[in-house]
């Protein structure tokens, strides 16, 4: 299957990293603006600058530039695309409504856990969707980068983006908040991080993945014990209303991807 990735920023670099290192049967083409971004694929993948080139015989065509260029990206390749090419289009916030010159079938949500091979994208197929051709194509190409897990609703891809894509980075600051208590507590910098990335490796761990289906308040409280340490630190972050500040920056992060859906 002939893949093509335009826009290799974080994104495009994390799935072509993880698709190259998954070692299935693609053939990847790389698409950039300037020559850094593609530097790290030369001699694994073919390599070009120019947008319409590199999608003129793909199977899948993944675009992965920021929201506000995917339109018009989209109107450009339009006569360029084989009748049959099947684009996703990973932009947040933009409609399927919204891209218009070829079909767009679906639309992607990874993670920063795709250049570990461990993000659970969200896929979400419009109605030009051909779910026996399509369906299997894009589950290939995103399965490669960790797993995929439909939206049925284009609606809550908002949500889901705000959990799923954004969240990471809200998991990000609790680590780092957590090794520069540890500093405070008198760790030395470097004990404190391996401290707290060890904290949220276990926490991950434990709640396993998509199919384990384990609530997280079942795993804390095989943890919390009567009157013990974690029961004090939890007491503690619930007195700062920590589950607001999470309500709030995931209502904020919905919000911000429903804006950016307004052209
Ligand atoms: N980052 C994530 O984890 C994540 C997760 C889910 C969805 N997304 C979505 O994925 C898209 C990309 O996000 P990102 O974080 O990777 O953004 P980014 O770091 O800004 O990368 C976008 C890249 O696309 C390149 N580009 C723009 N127009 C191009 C064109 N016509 N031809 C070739 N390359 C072009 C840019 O090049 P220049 O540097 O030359 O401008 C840049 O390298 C966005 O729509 C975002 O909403 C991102």
């Amino acid at each position: 299957m002939k893949v093509t990735i335009i826009g290799v920023g974080g994104l495009g670099q994390a799935l072509a990293s993880g698709l190259l290192e998954a070692g299935t049967d693609i053939d990847l083409t790389i698409c950039a603006r300037r020559p850094g971004g593609l530097e790290p694929f030369a001699g694994r993948a073919r390599l070009l600058f120019d947008t319409r080139d590199a999608v003129d015989d793909a199977d899948v065509v993944v675009l992965a530039v920021k929201p506000k260029g995917t339109p018009e990206l989209l109107q450009h390749l339009a006569s360029a695309l084989p009748s049959d090419a099947v684009v996703v289009s990973c932009a947040a916030g933009v409609s399927l409504a919204r891209l218009e010159g070829h079909e767009v079938v679906a639309r992607a949500m990874p993670n920063i856990g795709a250049q570990a091979r461990a993000s659970t994208t969200a896929l979400c197929f419009g109605p030009g969707c051909l779910l026996s051709r399509d369906r299997p194509r894009l589950t290939q190409v995103f399965a490669a980068v960790g797993s995929v897990r439909e939206v049925g609703d284009e609606s809550q891809l908002h949500v889901v983006t705000a959990v799923g894509a954004s969240g990471p980075a809200f998991v990000l600051l609790a680590c780092e908040a957590l090794a520069d208590a540890a500093v405070e507590q008198g760790l030395s910098r470097n004990e404190a991080l391996a401290w707290s990335r060890a904290a949220v490796v276990a926490a991950a761990a434990r709640l396993g993945n998509d199919g384990d289906n384990i609530e997280p308040q079942v795993i804390r409280s095989l943890v919390t014990s009567p009157a013990g340490t974690t029961a004090a630190g939890l007491a503690a972050l619930e007195t700062h209303t920590v589950r607001a500040a999470f309500a709030d920056a995931v209502r904020a992060a919905t919000r911000r991807s429903r804006e950016l859906a307004v052209p």
